[in-house]
């Protein structure tokens, strides 16, 4: 059984990509931390700022002001050092001069594995899901995915106005490194004929095929969505006009979906989860994931969270389909 802990000294960094409520989380942790009389320091650049002990005690009027901004104020960074065995013991050296009792780490999968590398050496690590790509197996949500979706969906019913007009084909990439989640939700929230995920690549005769069927339905225009993992997005639009004669433009979203202000949805997330990655350290408890699962937010152990094997449902390409008729 966990015990509550004194005089607490904790640590709060970003890493990897940023993603829209990190700021968010920021707040929940200064927040709650002052609430349990722990002290709290922001570490700069990920991991990075901790190899250089860049870091600064923060107080609840640090953190004012920022639940709606995008990015992250205390920065991020990806820190190859960290990959490495040394550079893992280095920066673990550094957690314990800087006498941190725990260590809350928000990030995607990469940064996960660091903390697990830390937790290796002793240091406490509590981990936050914070990406726009929903990529990791251990979590139904992770924080900045609802954001980036509405983004680009915007961004693609812009696009979608256009396509309609000209009666063009609109071939439209999308972020989510190897996985297609932002892609099939963007299709799906996009009204887009076809979706190419990393999980349902599809090949270009395909892609051609089914536009030439919506043409013999009467459909004027098309949207492709692509996903990052696939790629070629502007080669796949260049065939597409060969073959068929139907101009078709593509457009790379890119980074555009990361920013901007996190939805409320974000918010609430990173403020729940960052609120409970303090409480497990006040508690006692040691390397764990805060992870949403079954509608309610959970504590896994870090070990367990880093084997969990895909949720990735393919019942939700078959919806992109069925609806794209
Ligand atoms: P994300 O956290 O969004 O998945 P990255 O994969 O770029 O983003 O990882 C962020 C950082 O986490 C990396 O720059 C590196 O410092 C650290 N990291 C990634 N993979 C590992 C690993 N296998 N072992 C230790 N640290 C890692
Ligand atoms: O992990 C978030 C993400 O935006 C991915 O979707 C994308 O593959 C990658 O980061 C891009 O990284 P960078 O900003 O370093 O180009």
């Amino acid at each position: 059984m966990a015990v509550k802990q004194k005089d607490l000294r904790i640590g709060i960094l970003t890493s990897g990509g940023d993603a829209p409520g990190m700021n968010a989380v920021i707040r929940a942790v200064v927040r709650a931390a002052t609430h349990f009389g722990i002290r709290v320091y922001g570490i700069k650049t990920g991991y990075d700022g901790l190899f250089k002990g860049d870091i600064e005690e923060m107080t609840p009027a640090d953190v004012s002001d920022i639940i709606y901004r995008g990015g992250t104020i205390l920065k991020t960074a990806r820190c190859p050092e960290m990959v490495t065995e040394e550079g893992q013991a280095r920066a673990a050296e550094v957690a314990k001069v800087l006498r941190l009792d725990g260590l809350i780490v928000a990030g995607g999968d990469g940064s996960f594995k660091g903390a697990q590398a830390l937790s290796k050496h002793g240091v406490n690590v509590m981990c936050i899901p914070a990406t726009i790509d929903l990529d990791m197996d251990c979590t139904e949500y992770t924080i900045g995915f609802d954001s980036a979706v509405n983004t680009a969906a915007d961004a693609i019913t812009c696009i979608r106005d256009t396509s309609s007009s000209h009666e063009r084909c609109s071939v439209v990439e999308v972020m989510g490194r190897n996985a297609g989640y932002l892609a099939l939700w963007c299709g799906i929230t996009g009204g887009a004929e076809e979706v190419l995920t990393p999980e349902h690549p599809l090949d270009t005769k395909s892609v051609i095929a089914q536009i030439l069927k919506n043409r013999a339905r009467g459909k004027r225009h098309n949207l492709i969505v692509v996903a990052e993992g696939v790629g070629g997005s502007d080669a796949l639009a260049k065939e597409i006009e060969r073959v068929l004669g139907i101009e078709t433009r593509s457009t790379i979203l890119g980074h555009m979906q990361r920013g901007g202000m996190p939805t409320a949805t974000d918010r609430m997330h990173a403020s729940v989860m960052g609120y409970m990655a303090v409480k497990a350290i006040h508690e006692g408890e040691t390397n764990k994931v805060i992870a949403y699962k079954n509608g309610r937010h959970t504590l896994l152990s870090l070990k367990e969270a880093l084997s969990a094997k895909t949720t990735y449902t393919p019942e939700m390409y078959e919806i992109t389909k069925i609806l794209a008729i």
